[in-house]
C-alpha cells in the first residue's frame, strides 16, 4: 500500500541547520536526548541504525517526544525502510542510494534523503525523483567546492552535506545557494550522553541556531 508522507525531505532539510546524526547505545538515552535537542531548538533527528537499540530507541523517541520528528540514518536496504517505518520514523537518511530503497520510502511513505558522492549518483536519485540529497561523505568527497562545482549542471538538487561537519565549518556549506542544512553527530557527543550531560546537549543545539541561513 502506498501512504503519502507527512514530512517532505525538503521540509525536512528546512527545519533546522543542522541535523544531528544520533548514535544511540541505549534505550534509556533516547528519550531524554531527544528532548534535549527539542528544548535546544533541534527536531529533525537522525537516529542511525547502527547499534542493535537504533529501532527500540525510534520508537521511544516517537512515542514519548511528540515535538520531535524521529527519522532513520543509515538505511541501507528495503527491511531497513521497513523496520524503521515500523518503529515510527518519519523520515530515512541512506549513506548512498539504491532504486529499492527509494522505492521502499515511497511505499512506506517516508521521506527520504539519499546519500550521494558523485554526479552519476545524483542522476540516478534524480532520475528517480529524488531531488534532496545527503552529501556524503561531505568532507571528505570534495567540500563545499565540490558542491559548488555541482551547481552549475545540477542546479534544481538541494544538498544536505554530512561527514566532517563541525560547528566551524558548516557557514561554508550553509553560505552556498544549493546547500539547505548540514547534517553532523558534533551535538550529541557520545561521552555526553554516556555522562547524561542533557544540558550539554541542548546548548550544541542551542548553538547551531546562530546557522541559520
Ligand atoms: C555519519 O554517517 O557518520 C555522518 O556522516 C556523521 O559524520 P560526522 O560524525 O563526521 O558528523
Amino acid at each position: 500500500m502506498t501512504t503519502s508522507s507527512q514530512w517532505t525531505a525538503l521540509q525536512v532539510m528546512q527545519d533546522a541547520p543542522v541535523i544531528p546524526v544520533i548514535v544511540l547505545n541505549e534505550v534509556a538515552h533516547a528519550v531524554p536526548m531527544a528532548r534535549a535537542l527539542v528544548a535546544g531548538g533541534v527536531r529533525m533527528l537522525e537516529v542511525t541504525l547502527r547499534t542493535p537499540q537504533a529501532l527500540a530507541c525510534i520508537e521511544a523517541i516517537a512515542r514519548a517526544v511528540p515535538q520531535a520528528v524521529v527519522g532513520a540514518g543509515t538505511v541501507r536496504s528495503k527491511a531497513d525502510v521497513q523496520a524503521a517505518s515500523m518503529a515510527g520514523a518519519k523520515f530515512a537518511v541512506s549513506p548512498g542510494y539504491t532504486n529499492a530503497v527509494g522505492q521502499a520510502c515511497r511505499d512506506a511513505g517516508l521521506a527520504l534523503l539519499p546519500g550521494v558522492a558523485t554526479g552519476s549518483e545524483i542522476m540516478m536519485a534524480a532520475e528517480a525523483g529524488f531531488t534532496e540529497l545527503k552529501f556524503f561523505p561531505a568532507m571528505q568527497a570534495g567540500g563545499p567546492a565540490m558542491l559548488k562545482a555541482w551547481s552549475g549542471p545540477f542546479f534544481d538538487v538541494k544538498f544536505c552535506p554530512t561527514g566532517g561537519v563541525t560547528l566551524q565549518n558548516a557557514p561554508d556549506f550553509l553560505a552556498l545557494p544549493n546547500v539547505v542544512c548540514v547534517g553532523g553527530s558534533w551535538i550529541v557527543p557520545a561521552d555526553a550522553m554516556v555522562r547524561g550531560e542533557w544540558d550539554k546537549i541542548m546548548q550544541l543545539a542551542k548553538d547551531t541556531q546562530a546557522l541559520r541561513k
